[in-house]
């Protein structure tokens, strides 16, 4: 198996295995629940089974006053459950608020053992990486945990998507990084009031065709999420951490939903968070990559043999190229059947 590490290794003919310091372990959907509320800790057993990666939110949809109970939620939840092969994950408070330290503190301290991931929202530049990692090196080695903590970065400050690169090669520690809209939103003074997702007047319109300037003009609605996606990709395949959307949060707009996981998927992400049931299973299967291309994938590789050359298969050329593309369809299915 695979480790986030070398998930995005190149593809090199004769290349040695790879040192294989993480497993892959699949996180097509990262489901947030507020661990201050009793009624959503008592539905972690029920719903724990159903994702790849169940998520203690402390921060943002928190209030100030739950702050605490919140903590003291997620170490209740995390001593009484068994997790299995579901991922329990906590997102902390930013790094300029007056709850983090107590956050870090007590999660590794009480439930350290039981954490996979650290998710740290509003991350500026590798500083802030840095800082986590010392900190978690210190509380791990008091509360003699053998299993280091992994730190997954929230892309949610135009300075952070100015240092996406520098972030995502910030540490060993790194698992991957998440599109943060909203608040990525705010900080470039965007005119939008929304969690991701895209809006009906970023658009464009095809040209006038002749006197008929106004009537008759088709218009196309663009995703505003397009870019900052991309290089979000790159970095972390630029340096072995996963990729991931972020939130969706208009509840109802299924179809809509569905639309920005898949193209985050196309993209290159490797997963999304999930803030609603209902958006569990397009999460899976959006992230899970479909049947036909599977078998496509698996066609292409066959026939290519030593993956070098050329063939045409249904009147496509294959190359080398796309042997790759497929290579990574198929290995992923591989990984999720795992
Ligand atoms: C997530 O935290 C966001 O701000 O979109
Ligand atoms: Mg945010």
């Amino acid at each position: 198996m695979r480790s986030p590490k070398d998930f995005f290794a190149p593809l090199a003919l004769g290349a040695p295995e790879p040192v294989r310091e993480i497993p892959f372990r699949p996180s097509r959907m990262i489901h947030f629940f507020d661990p201050s509320n009793e009624k959503m800790r008592t539905k972690v057993p029920s719903i724990a089974p159903k994702v790849d990666v169940l998520l203690g939110n402390l921060e943002d949809a928190v209030s100030a006053d739950n702050k605490e109970a919140a903590r003291n939620g997620l170490v209740e939840v995390g001593k009484a459950n068994d997790f299995g092969q579901t991922q329990l994950w906590t997102r902390i408070n930013s790094l300029d608020s007056p709850w983090v330290l107590d956050d870090l503190i007590t999660l590794v301290t009480e439930i350290g053992d039981k954490l996979d991931v650290i998710m740290v929202p509003k991350v500026e530049g590798a500083q802030d990486i840095h800082y986590v990692d010392r900190l978690l090196a210190q509380l791990e080695a008091r509360a003699g945990l053998t299993k280091p903590l992994l730190v997954h970065a929230i892309l949610e400050t135009a300075s952070g998507v100015a240092n996406v690169e520098d972030i995502a090669g910030a540490s060993p520690r790194m698992q991957g990084i998440s599109l943060g809209p909203a608040d990525l939103a705010a900080s470039r003074r965007m005119k939008t009031t929304r969690v991701g997702g895209g809006h009906p007047g970023y658009l464009v319109r095809t040209d006038p065709t002749g006197d008929d300037v106004h009537e008759g003009r088709t218009t196309y609605q663009q995703d505003l999420w397009h870019y900052t996606v991309a290089r979000m990709v790159d970095a972390c395949a630029m340096h072995g951490i996963l990729p991931y959307y972020g939130p969706f949060g208009d509840i109802k707009d299924v179809v809509g939903c569905e639309d920005q996981f898949r193209n985050a998927f196309l993209l290159g992400c490797v997963g999304t968070w999930t803030l609603h049931p209902v958006q569990i299973d397009i999460a899976k299967k959006v992230f899970s990559p479909a049947a036909e291309d599977v078998a496509w994938a698996r066609r292409v590789i066959a026939a290519m043999g030593d993956g070098t050359g050329a063939v045409m298969i249904d009147g496509k050329m294959q190359d080398d190229a796309t042997y790759k593309q497929c290579k990574v369809v198929a290995e992923l299915a591989d990984e999720l059947a795992a």
